[in-house]
């Protein structure tokens, strides 16, 4: 194998596809089928990346970013794979997604194989000090994977004895070579424990994730003293770069209400770019992409983070 290149995994054990950069096109259907349904707005509207923005931000360097929520259920996850794989397919970027989560979101949807032959991953990173490129595997994502599996909650009960508990994924994010890749992202579990802990530790800015749901937005101060308590204890560079807007039903009064619930807590800290609903984000990582609009907010919210990373030129800042 090349030096530097990662394993490669496809999730149904073929050779990994290539990335998925545009929504396929759905199969043609027969006359009368096609003359009713409706044209697909969100596809004619897709925000093509211009040509200029594929690999601006090469310099970027192994850049972390935590995707986080003291709540489950809230898409954390499907924003964090959304994300990177935006910035992969959309932008030209190397990006790492570490599943730090036990139930292993992450890595059912990018290599749903290594759920049931989990490989070396986010475990054998806490526990037994494996270097994360050694145990990174390319996906068919164009998105290169540190898996987690069940096994991964052992560190919540291992951790614990150990010292410098705290700083065991920033350690091991540290020694990453920095040219091999530009994005980390971090999708944490919904708790307080030591995964999370370690993610907030280790990473540059946290983006949360908020959907229109009373228990998400209740979330939202336990969610503002965390992070203030990291940048206090044990991270004083984080970034909080606020909250998405996730699986937002496009008409419908508890979105809106919760919405301005949101603004009157957080003000500037909501993103002004939201994520639509969209059952399609319910199935695979190939349903999502079929005329998915969530896919294309998430290339916007893609186009958000490298602006944070400052690594969009002055004229793409202008220009959008
Ligand atoms: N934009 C969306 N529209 C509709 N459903 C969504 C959207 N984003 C996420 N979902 C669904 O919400 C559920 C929870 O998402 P997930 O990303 O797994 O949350 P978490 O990681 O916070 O537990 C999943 O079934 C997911 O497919
Ligand atoms: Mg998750």
């Amino acid at each position: 194998m090349v030096k530097g290149a990662t394993k490669s995994v496809s999730g149904d054990g073929k050779a990994p596809a290539k990335a998925p950069v545009k929504a396929p096109r759905a199969k043609a259907k027969s006359g009368a089928t096609r003359a009713k349904k409706k044209p697909v707005a969100a596809v004619t509207a897709l925000p093509l990346v211009e040509p200029h923005e594929r690999r601006v931000a090469g310099t970027l360097g192994g850049r972390r970013l935590a995707v986080c929520s003291p709540k489950g259920g809230v898409g954390k996850t499907t924003t964090a794979l959304r994300v990177a794989m935006a910035l992969a397919g959309h932008f030209g970027l190397r990006v790492l997604v570490m599943d730090l989560d036990p139930s292993a979101g992450a890595t059912r949807l990018l290599a749903p194989k290594l759920i049931t032959d989990p490989p070396a991953g986010t475990r054998e990173v806490f526990l037994s000090g494996a270097a994360v490129e050694d145990v990174a595997v390319a996906t068919g994502w164009g998105v290169d994977l540190c898996a987690a599996s069940n096994a991964l909650s052992e560190v919540e009960a291992i951790l614990p004895g150990r010292r410098e508990r705290e700083y065991v994924l920033r350690d091991a994010l540290d020694k990453i070579p920095a040219d091999r890749w530009d994005v980390v992202v971090l999708d944490c579990p919904p708790s307080h424990e030591q995964l999370p802990t370690n993610a907030l530790t280790a990473t540059d800015a946290v983006l949360a994730v908020v959907q229109p749901s009373l228990l998400s937005v209740a979330a939202v101060p336990e969610l503002e003293a965390m992070v203030s308590s990291f940048k206090r204890r044990l991270n004083p560079l984080l970034e909080h770069w606020g909250y998405l807007y996730c699986a937002v039903p496009e008409r419908e009064r508890i979105a809106r209400e919760m919405r301005e619930v949101l603004r009157r807590h957080v003000s500037d800290r909501l993103w002004p770019i939201e994520v639509r609903a969209d059952t399609r984000m319910r199935g695979s990582l190939k349903r999502q992409a079929e005329e998915g609009r969530a896919v294309d907010d998430y290339v916007r919210v893609a186009r958000e983070v490298l602006r944070r990373f400052d690594a969009l030129p002055k004229r793409v800042l202008s220009a959008n």
